[in-house]
């Protein structure tokens, strides 16, 4: 898939198959993310989690169910692979980790699409985990980083052949 399509293909999936990814396709995530870019070569600022074991997922995906009620009885969807991107945060310019941490999940979105899986970008999740220490430790996150953005990933249980119309405000001078 050449580039362009992998990008206006990718949307969100919020029903996922109990399928895991293969180790060659999580390594090529990884890799995806280390692409990205970063503000100053800063990559020191956002450190990525990932979580393919069953019972960690459900407990992300509890926690999130329980803070978040407004949210689908299950906030990760099923998915069996889910990408942390976790931000020490920068009082000085706050949104910057954030910048590098969504160039990160984006890249891990089309490679992800690219490789015929689906995923979708979780905000309201990390926000709950934060809050959870004790889950933080499971997931190394207590040393200094706090989870900013889950990138859901797996097999999308139906697809999606919708096309995307223009959705953003666009002014050409
Ligand atoms: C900053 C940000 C936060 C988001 N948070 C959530 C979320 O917490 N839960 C969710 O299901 N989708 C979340 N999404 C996905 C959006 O709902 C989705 O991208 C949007 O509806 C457009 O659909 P598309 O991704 O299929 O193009 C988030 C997307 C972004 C960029």
């Amino acid at each position: 898939m050449e580039a362009f399509e992998a990008i206006t293909t990718r949307h969100s999936c919020r029903d996922y198959i109990v399928r895991q990814l293969s180790e060659e396709q999580t390594e090529k995530l990884i890799r995806a993310a280390n692409a990205a870019p970063a503000a100053s070569r800063n990559f020191n600022t956002v450190k990525l989690t990932v979580v393919q074991d069953a019972g960690l997922c459900a407990e992300i995906d509890r926690a999130a169910a329980f803070a978040l009620p407004p949210l689908k009885e299950h906030p990760t969807f099923g998915a069996p692979t889910l990408m942390v991107l976790s931000v020490k945060p920068n009082r000085a310019a706050p949104f910057v980790p954030y910048c590098n941490a969504s160039c990160m999940a984006e890249n891990i979105m089309i490679e992800a699409n690219a490789l015929g899986l689906a995923s979708v970008f979780l905000m309201g999740v990390p926000m709950v985990m934060k809050n959870r220490l004790e889950l933080l430790e499971k997931l190394n996150i207590a040393d200094g980083f706090e989870p900013a953005i889950v990138v859901a990933v797996g097999y999308a249980a139906e697809p999606v052949a919708e096309q995307k119309p223009m959705r953003i405000l666009v002014e050409r001078f």
